[in-house]
């Protein structure tokens, strides 16, 4: 095993966040919630991107082979507006679909929300970093990561 803490990744995808026109409210709700889910030392990565489909691939690209983060959580650009891409980036740089952790987070998410349907979010594996989509909004944060969480250690175990 490493000496050095485990990395975790936090991409905002958002261009209004990323221009500075809005608080980014998302990186931190997801850096909050893995704090009182982990007991063990970890180290944030965090970006805070523009919608745009290249960008994201390129820092879920970084992240993932150049930081080695053991895991990925992006907020944002999950639904049907025109700039959303962050599902379609993910995909394009996974190379296993995990189609169960966005089965399970739309089906929680429904139980708070029917618009939750909206929300296209997906995971999927990279190398040895797992990457799970969840919407923008801060509380839709927590009620996703508590739907999946459960399965993440152990995906985590078996990718390395
Ligand atoms: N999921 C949960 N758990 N809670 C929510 O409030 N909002 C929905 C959906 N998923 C929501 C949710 C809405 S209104 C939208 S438009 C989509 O997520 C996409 O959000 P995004 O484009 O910010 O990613």
């Amino acid at each position: 095993m490493q000496n050095s803490p485990i990395k975790i990744g936090f991409v905002t995808v958002s261009d209004r966040a990323s221009r500075g026109e809005y608080e980014d409210l998302g990186g931190p709700a997801m850096q909050e919630w893995m704090k009182r889910a982990l007991t063990n030392e970890w180290q944030p990565v965090a970006r805070v991107i523009a919608d745009e489909q290249g960008l994201i691939e390129s820092t879920l690209k970084e992240l993932a082979d150049g930081e080695q983060c053991c895991l990925i959580l992006t907020t944002g650009g999950t639904g049907p507006a025109k700039r959303d891409v962050t599902p379609e980036a993910t995909a394009a740089v996974c190379h296993k679909i995990l189609d169960g952790f966005a089965e399970q987070m739309r089906a929680v998410s429904l139980e708070y929300v029917p618009t939750a349907i909206l929300s296209r979010q997906i995971a999927g594996i990279r190398g040895e970093s797992l990457i799970i989509n969840l919407p923008g909004k801060p509380s839709a944060i927590g009620e996703c990561l508590a739907a999946v969480f459960p399965a993440v250690p152990y995906c985590i175990d078996l990718i390395h």
